[in-house]
């Protein structure tokens, strides 16, 4: 996923993230292009940890589980190897709270979408805080019919403890923008 030159694909891609909404569509015009060029290499997996939970609801809004956590809105594309979008793919998200902690008794912060027909998802959560012993992560795992399915941890740029962690990926960090005074995280997902 590191092409410079903009091909008409390039092109459908930026345009598949427009309809997520407005301030989407400006977070993306402001960040950069989101590029696929196939055969993609397919996004890499990571290990689920401890807290996994099935079953949790459906819903896009995760901030109201922590009012007082700095908002984050994390959006992206499921595609497969081919650069195609990936429609109907469940994501299924796990983060602690901005405090650092897993809700492991109920679905704080817990949550899960189901990929549009441009492959587009977005979830509106907050900034997890640091568990420790680790940097600042995301969970995600993306179980689409017909495909393995791909569970893996995202991160954050410029974070002091990416250096220190051991599980970190600099292959797994999101772009990150800021819009309409939210933090936006951006990533491309490619399934196998
Ligand atoms: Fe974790």
């Amino acid at each position: 996923m590191t092409i410079p030159l903009p091909t008409r694909r390039d092109a459908w891609l930026a345009l598949a993230l427009l309809p997520l909404s407005a301030s989407v569509a400006r977070a993306q015009t402001a960040g950069p292009a989101v590029s696929c060029a196939p055969p993609a290499r397919a996004t890499r997996a990571q290990t689920e940890g401890p807290y996994f939970k099935r079953n949790a609801p459906s819903r896009a809004n995760l901030a109201a589980d922590d009012p007082r956590g700095e908002r984050l809105r994390f959006q992206g594309l499921v595609l497969g190897r081919d650069c195609a979008p990936v429609a109907g793919a469940v994501v299924d998200l796990w983060q602690t709270d901005s405090a650092g902690a897993y809700d492991n008794a109920g679905f704080r912060l817990r949550g899960n979408q189901i990929t549009a027909a441009n492959g587009g998802f977005a979830f509106d959560t907050v900034v997890p805080g640091l568990y420790p012993g680790r940097t600042r992560h995301l969970h995600v795992k993306i179980a689409a019919p017909g495909r393995p399915v791909l569970t893996t941890q995202l991160y954050f740029p410029g974070e002091a403890g990416n250096a220190n962690d051991r599980i970190f990926d600099p292959m797994l960090v999101m772009t990150v923008t800021r819009a309409q005074g939210a933090t936006v995280g951006t990533f491309t997902f490619v399934l196998a």
